[in-house]
Parts: structure tokens; C-alpha cells; sequence
């Protein structure tokens, strides 16, 4: 079969940071409703995907920490070791394709009901405002910003242990720690992460350089940006593209939140 010469460039190899893709199909992060309910089901659809050409095969959101658990059997988690064998499967079966494996590591913040884990949800400033469940989140110390950063490098450690190639930063989609201290609605702290846009940008660029110095050069971090979140097309979007530019091996953006 022939193809029309203008689309020869999506199968071409394209670098990622130190790794390279086979072609320009790449499956963004996305939930498929198995996760750790049905592993082997969720693994053999990733390889299938890996078998059917894509270069890039991303799990779903994988929450790191019991202080924002998503409640949700159906996706998958990186709390510790005990979770490393279902993913270090998703990425065997990517691999046996010769694909890359992607992992998108997130903390929900104050958007989860903790059902399961019981942790009080955790924002940057005391807050009623997220997402469908009738949470009250309490402000986080400094020593707790520090902690989290502390899980974030850890889950970046396991992934690797896991055999994955690409690590998500998630400040996507208005749901995640990072794009709330970013958000002027959100934070409202009087310290060094909160206030100025530098400031409301400290935690997300401490995040992608934590996960940086972790990855080393053996794995590649993306981040999953919203551009447009909370504060619309005016707000700070552009701004932190540029601020941040050259910090991840690849940018993954969303125009707005999952509404
Ligand atoms: C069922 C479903 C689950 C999704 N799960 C995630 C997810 O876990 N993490 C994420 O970043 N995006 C998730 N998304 C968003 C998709 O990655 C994607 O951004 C969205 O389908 C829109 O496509 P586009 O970004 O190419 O416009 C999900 C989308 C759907 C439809």
C-alpha cells in the first residue's frame, strides 16, 4: 500500500530528551477503566497498543501518595514497592514491542475525598473549591511541601525501577498539587509558594527539577501542562512556558480542565 508522502514525517524517529521514538504516535496519558482491578487486561491492551505501532505508551494517572488517593481501583498507584509489579508488567509488555513506556505520576492535592487512605486532602491554603466531592482541604506547613517534593522523587525512583522510559510531571487539567499552587484561586499563601507568579511557580519547577535529577539521562521527563486552567486566556499559561521552556525533554499540552 502507498501513502500520501506528507504524512512520512509521523514515522520518522524523533529524540525525547536522552531516548528516541521510533515515530511521531504517541499515546498521551488516559485512563482505560482496568488499572489495578484487571492488571493483566490493562497490560495486554498497553502492549497491544506497543504490537500495533505506537512509539510511546503512557499508563493512566498513577497516584504516589495515600494523602490523595483516587478511591479508584480502575487506575494505578505508586504508593510503594508493593505496587512496582502490575507497572514494571506494563512496561515489559511496551518494551517486547519496542516502545517506550510512559508513567504520568500525579498527587491530586485537595481534589480527592480520600475515602479509602482517610488523609485529611492537603492544598496550598484552606480551601472548599475542588472538583465533584464536598471536600474541605487544610493548608499544607512548609515541612509538608517539603515532604511531598520528598514522595515525588521517590515515585520517580520507582518508575524507574519499574522500567519506565518517560516520567510525567502532571500540572494538568486544574486536578493536580501543582497546577493548584499555581492558581491564584487556589493559593493564597503568604510565603515563598505562594503570591508572585514566580513564587505560585516554585513548586512545579522544584517538581520537574526533582524529577530530573532522578531521572538522570536514562529516562525522559514530560510534563502535562494546561495552558489555559483557572486563569483563562489571559492568564499565566504563556508565562510558564517560558519560564520553563527548556526544563522538560517534552511538553504535553492541554487547553483547559477535564470539564
Ligand atoms: C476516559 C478518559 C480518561 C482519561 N484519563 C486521563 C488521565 O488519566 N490523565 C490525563 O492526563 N488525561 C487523561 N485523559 C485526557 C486525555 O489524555 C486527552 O487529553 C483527552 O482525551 C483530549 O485529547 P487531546 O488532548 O488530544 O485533545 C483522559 C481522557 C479520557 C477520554
Amino acid at each position: 500500500m502507498t501513502r500520501d508522502p506528507r504524512f512520512d514525517i509521523l514515522f520518522e524517529p524523533i529524540r525525547i530528551g536522552p531516548l528516541t521514538a521510533r515515530n511521531r504516535f504517541y499515546q498521551v496519558p488516559h485512563c482505560n477503566g482496568m488499572g489495578r482491578l484487571y492488571p493483566s487486561s490493562m497490560i495486554a491492551m498497553r502492549g497491544q497498543k506497543a504490537e500495533g505501532g505506537w512509539s510511546v505508551v503512557c499508563t493512566e494517572q498513577c497516584d504516589i501518595h495515600p494523602s490523595a488517593d483516587v478511591a479508584s481501583h480502575c487506575l494505578v498507584r505508586l504508593w510503594d514497592d508493593q505496587d512496582l509489579p502490575i507497572l514494571a508488567g506494563m512496561a515489559d509488555a511496551v518494551h517486547a514491542h519496542a516502545a517506550l513506556a510512559g508513567i504520568e505520576l500525579v498527587h491530586n492535592g485537595g481534589g480527592m475525598p480520600n475515602n479509602f487512605s482517610r488523609e485529611i486532602p492537603i492544598a496550598p491554603s484552606i480551601d472548599f473549591g475542588f472538583g465533584y466531592h464536598p471536600i474541605q482541604a487544610r493548608a499544607m506547613a512548609k515541612s509538608e511541601i517539603a515532604a511531598f517534593r520528598r514522595w515525588h522523587k521517590d515515585a520517580v525512583r520507582r518508575a524507574k525501577k519499574a522500567g519506565f522510559d518517560v516520567i510525567y510531571v502532571y500540572d494538568g487539567h486544574d486536578t493536580t498539587l501543582q497546577s493548584h499552587f499555581l492558581s491564584r484561586r487556589h493559593n493564597r499563601r503568604t510565603d515563598e509558594y505562594g503570591g508572585s507568579f514566580e513564587d505560585r511557580l516554585r513548586l512545579l519547577r522544584e517538581t520537574l527539577e526533582d524529577a530530573k535529577e532522578v531521572a538522570g539521562d536514562t529516562c525522559a521527563i514530560v510534563i502535562r501542562f494546561t495552558v489555559e486552567t483557572n486563569q483563562g486566556p489571559d492568564g499565566d499559561g504563556r508565562a510558564v512556558v517560558e519560564a520553563l521552556a527548556d526544563l522538560p525533554d517534552l511538553w504535553d499540552v492541554n487547553i483547559s480542565d477535564w470539564n
